[in-house]
Order: C-alpha cells, then sequence, then structure tokens
C-alpha cells in the first residue's frame, strides 16, 4: 500500500561521474558528482553553487565527465569530503569536508591530457567526455543554491573493450558504472563499500554487512 511520505533525499541512482574542470591558477580539480543525466549529444549537470567546479565552469565553460566504473569506488570515496574551494563553505566544514588543492594526487588518479578541451582527462576512466558548457541555469529548492550546466560533448574517448565491435555503441553488459544510490556506492547492483559521504550526510540506513568493509 501506497503512503504519502515527507522524503528527505531523492537520490533513487546514478552514474557517477569525476568531473574535471581547470582552477584559476590553471591547475586541474577534480570532483565526484552524480547529479547527471544524458540527451542526445547533450548533458545536464546537477552542482551546488559552493562547489569549485561550478566557479570553474563559470569561468572558463569546459570540463571533461569521466564516467566511473565500480572498480574506481575506492578512488571516487578518497575524493568525497574534499573541495578544491580554498576557503571551505561553512556548512561543508561542518560535515567534514576539507580545502584539497591536489585532487588527482589524492584519489590516486593520473591526469591525461584532453585533446579539445583544458582540463585533462582521468587515465583511468574507460569512458571520458571532453565537454563544453552550452548555458548555466539557476537551480534552487529551499536547503540549497545550484545551478545546471547544460554541456555538450565535444569527443568521447571509450576504451575499446567497451565498444560492440564494428559499432559505435557501448556494451551495456562490459560497461559496469559505479552508481550513487541514497548516497551509497553500487555496483552491478551490488553495494561495494561503505560511503563517507552517506557518513557526512548522517544517512539513517543499516547496510547490514559493516563487517566487509574496513
Ligand atoms: C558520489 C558523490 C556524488 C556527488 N554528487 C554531487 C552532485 O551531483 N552535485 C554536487 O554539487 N555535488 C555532488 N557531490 C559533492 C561534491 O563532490 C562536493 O560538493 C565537492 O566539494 C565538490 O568539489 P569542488 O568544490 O572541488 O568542486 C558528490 C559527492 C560524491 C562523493
Amino acid at each position: 500500500m501506497h503512503k504519502v511520505r515527507d522524503l528527505k533525499v531523492l537520490y533513487f541512482g546514478t552514474p557517477v561521474v569525476l568531473i574535471s574542470s581547470r582552477n584559476p591558477d590553471g591547475s586541474a580539480n577534480l570532483a565526484p558528482m552524480s547529479s547527471a543525466w544524458w540527451l542526445g549529444q547533450s548533458c545536464m549537470l546537477g552542482l551546488g553553487d559552493s562547489a569549485q567546479t561550478t566557479a570553474n565552469l563559470r569561468r572558463e565553460r569546459e570540463c571533461v565527465l569521466n564516467l566511473a566504473p565500480s572498480s574506481l569506488v575506492d578512488a571516487v570515496d578518497r575524493l568525497a569530503m574534499t573541495t578544491g574551494a580554498p576557503v571551505v563553505p561553512r556548512h561543508k566544514a561542518e560535515m567534514g569536508y576539507r580545502y584539497e588543492p591536489r585532487k588527482f594526487a589524492a584519489a590516486a588518479l593520473t591526469e591525461q591530457p584532453s585533446e579539445l578541451v583544458a582540463p585533462p582527462r582521468v587515465l583511468e576512466c574507460p569512458i571520458q567526455l571532453e565537454c563544453e558548457v552550452v548555458a548555466a541555469h539557476p537551480f534552487a529548492d529551499h536547503n540549497a543554491s545550484a545551478t545546471a550546466f547544460h554541456v555538450t560533448v565535444r569527443r568521447a574517448h571509450v576504451d575499446d573493450e567497451l565498444i560492440i565491435p564494428g559499432t559505435r555503441y557501448v556494451d551495456p553488459i562490459a560497461w559496469d558504472p559505479l552508481i550513487m544510490k541514497f548516497c551509497e556506492f553500487f555496483g552491478d547492483a551490488r553495494n561495494v563499500r561503505s560511503s563517507r559521504l552517506a557518513a557526512g550526510w548522517r544517512m539513517p540506513h543499516d547496510l547490514r554487512t559493516p563487517a566487509a568493509f574496513s
């Protein structure tokens, strides 16, 4: 039976994207995000206004969307609770976020030069989309001010092993995206590790297998 619920979180499950952008000093920033959806060769990205990535996208109008496979969950989690913003916003500091100017090193990921945009790709990600910002729309609700960035894909790089031979299609069996569902990480429909973001958000769920994670 359905009941009316006042749901606090509506994160039903979306793929994790490591978005790289360029800082004012020319260095690379890298942030995990998952409010992303695709339509044709465009993508819509939901980013909080206090993120360094948001400032970088407004200024530089370029980014790379590096799609994280479930095998990169540890690297993604190392970036959780970090920001490339030198002054950590108060609400993030209260959650335990820290300033991290060297995101690639912190995540133990490798910068790979892009071909059409300035921000680097993440070598370890088998799908990398070089993108240009087309438009930025204010997107606020009662507890967050955010921006919806419309980006268009200028060049897609995909590992050969993910392509159905002789086609222009990604093999949905071979591609195992890391999925963020209610702040927890899933791959192959399984919870693949505990999540620092979920801890920061004080999510109430009980995954029942805490001994599996260390
Ligand atoms: C798995 C995961 C998914 C996230 N999804 C989003 C998102 O969709 N939008 C957003 O604004 N922040 C998201 N965050 C939080 C950002 O990573 C966080 O705001 C971070 O400080 C941004 O980094 P930056 O300030 O260097 O840009 C997510 C974090 C994690 C770990």
